[in-house]
């Protein structure tokens, strides 16, 4: 494992273990996941226990000890989208992705997953793509929104 990444982030906060889930975003951020190696690398530079540091990184849903796409898609199946077709939604990403909700493709493209109630129900479905909302969703909008995605014009 390339340790320079894990030791710019340890770096960035003097290695401080009081900042940790600060650095564990910024890994996930770095590396669309926290590989195993990378946590026990920065418990050790850390001087805190690997329990701890696996602990924190499998509290938060945010956190993925496996591989996620560059790209994270999140559809709203909140009851209020629900009834407003955000099921469709799901069927048509899983057609074109050839994955189910909580997987990633291949290439590391895109991770599906599915959540309950992001706020904004009166604007439903919503899709959240890179932390981005869009609503009134449907699969034709859908597949407009991914584009720039596909063809790489859209940096997460
Ligand atoms: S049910 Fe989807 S935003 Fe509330």
């Amino acid at each position: 494992m390339d340790v320079n990444p894990v030791e710019t982030i340890l770096k960035r906060y003097d290695y401080q273990d009081s900042w940790l889930v600060a650095m564990l975003q910024d890994l996930q951020t770095e590396m669309h996941y926290l590989p195993k190696e990378a946590l026990e690398y920065m418990a050790e530079k850390l001087g805190i226990s690997r329990t701890r540091i696996f602990r924190v990184a499998t509290f938060y849903a945010a956190f993925s000890l496996t591989p996620k796409g560059k790209h994270r898609i999140h559809v709203c199946l909140g009851t209020a989208c629900h009834v407003r077709g955000a099921g469709l939604i799901v069927n048509t990403l899983e057609r074109q992705l050839k994955i189910k909700p909580g997987g990633t493709t291949s290439d590391l493209q895109f991770s599906l997953d599915t959540v309950n109630c992001l706020g904004a129900c009166a604007s439903g479905p919503i899709v959240v793509v890179d932390g981005e909302y869009s609503g009134e969703m449907s699969s034709l909008k859908m597949e407009k929104l991914l584009k720039p995605y596909r063809k790489g014009k859209k940096e997460s």
